[in-house]
């Protein structure tokens, strides 16, 4: 490439497109029946209250690297990729296997992505957008050729098993892709990205951070688990992703009629249809797998990517939308013409 050739280059954004998808459920199921024998709840009122029926839990000595670096694993096979070639991981978790070194680092050791350069970044339940939309901007501009970007949740480890209002909530998992630049211009097309750090206390983990250090009174508290206003964040998050999902839409011309499928956080099947009545949209257009797999926080959304992909829900051409809402408050819509 001569000078010229090389500097006409300069400033010139790539496309970026999924160039593959994988995801890691854990192999241990937990019913609802199991949780009416923990707590006082019934399978009816989880149901009829979230959707959810049954979650994966990690094994005891299974870390959120551990499942990350499968998912990565699936990911790399689907798009071809080696894990010599990949040259930037981004990883969304909250909870990471240490408080540090990052979990991304960790996920490159396991997978021998040695050419890597690595971090992790936090946005709760819409950590997967976050971290997509992070690492689409170095392959846009060519700083990076070949990114993995990795969800992955160990939520069994932060959650209090005493607590009706949030235990029956949540799950296990993890889900990855690999980003390229691509030719042409499908790809990933517009993402809209939200945060309200006023309502950080509706969502949280109280202890563990430099706010309240480890301690046998963050113990006896019960403070190292999350606790959440579960009413407050329904509400917001209704009102945060239909807005959003109008906002992305309308900044490239387009509504949500031109999307063919609407891959949600999987947090509550009420949530779900909430927007979906306030989008005008069928119920049909929505991914759902929050009936299996419950609320995997940051994996959700990539999880119920590649579960819609492979089962051929999503297909080639597909004008898909990722909608996510999570503690901070952040959330975020990503729009993604499917060209794999
Ligand atoms: C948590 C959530 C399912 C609760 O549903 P809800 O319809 O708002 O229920 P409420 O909080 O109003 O509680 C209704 C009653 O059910 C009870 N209840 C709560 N959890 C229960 C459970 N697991 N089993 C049985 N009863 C339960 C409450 O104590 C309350 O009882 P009361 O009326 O005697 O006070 C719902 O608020 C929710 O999904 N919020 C968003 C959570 C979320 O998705 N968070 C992550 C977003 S990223």
């Amino acid at each position: 490439m001569s000078k010229k050739e090389k500097f006409s280059d300069a400033g010139r954004l790539r496309t970026v497109s999924i160039a593959g998808t994988g995801s890691y459920m854990p192999e241990r199921i937990m019913t609802n029946a199991e949780l009416e024998t923990m707590v006082e709840t019934s399978s009816e009122w989880i149901v009829t209250r979230t959707g959810i029926a049954e979650r994966r839990l990690a094994g005891e000595s299974e870390t959120t690297s551990d499942m990350g670096a499968e998912a990565a694993r699936r990911a790399l096979a689907d798009a071809g990729v080696s894990p010599e070639e990949v040259d930037l991981i981004v990883l969304a978790t909250i909870t990471p296997d240490l408080p540090f070194p990052n979990t991304a680092c960790l996920v490159q050791d396991k997978i021998g992505a040695k050419n890597a350069a690595c971090f992790s970044l936090e946005a709760a339940c819409s950590g997967f957008v976050f971290a997509m939309e992070t690492a689409r901007q170095f392959v846009a501009t060519g700083a990076a050729k070949t990114a993995l970007v990795v969800a992955a949740e160990k939520m069994s480890s932060i959650i209090d098993w005493t607590d009706r209002e949030t235990c029956v909530l949540f799950g296990d998992g993890a889900g990855a892709c690999v980003l390229k630049a691509a030719e042409g211009d499908k790809g990933l097309v517009h993402a809209v990205l939200g945060s309200n750090g006023a309502l950080a206390e509706l969502l949280m983990v109280p202890g563990g951070g430099s706010r309240l250090p480890f301690s046998e009174e963050v113990l006896r508290e019960r403070n190292h688990y999350l606790k959440m206003e579960g009413r407050e964040v329904f509400k917001h998050a209704v009102k945060s992703m239909t807005a959003i999902a109008q906002q992305v839409c309308a900044e490239k011309g387009l509504t949500t009629k031109d999307v063919a499928c609407i891959v949600p956080h999987q947090a509550n099947i009420r949530i779900i249809e909430a927007i979906g009545q306030r989008l005008g949209e069928p119920k049909e257009k929505f991914f759902i797998n929050l009936d299996r797999y419950g609320n995997t926080s940051g994996a959700s959304v990539i999880v119920a990517l590649d579960e819609a992909v492979r089962s051929g829900v999503i297909k080639r051409g597909d004008l898909v939308m990722l909608l996510v809402f999570g503690g901070g408050f952040t959330w975020g819509a990503s729009l993604l013409e499917w060209s794999k």
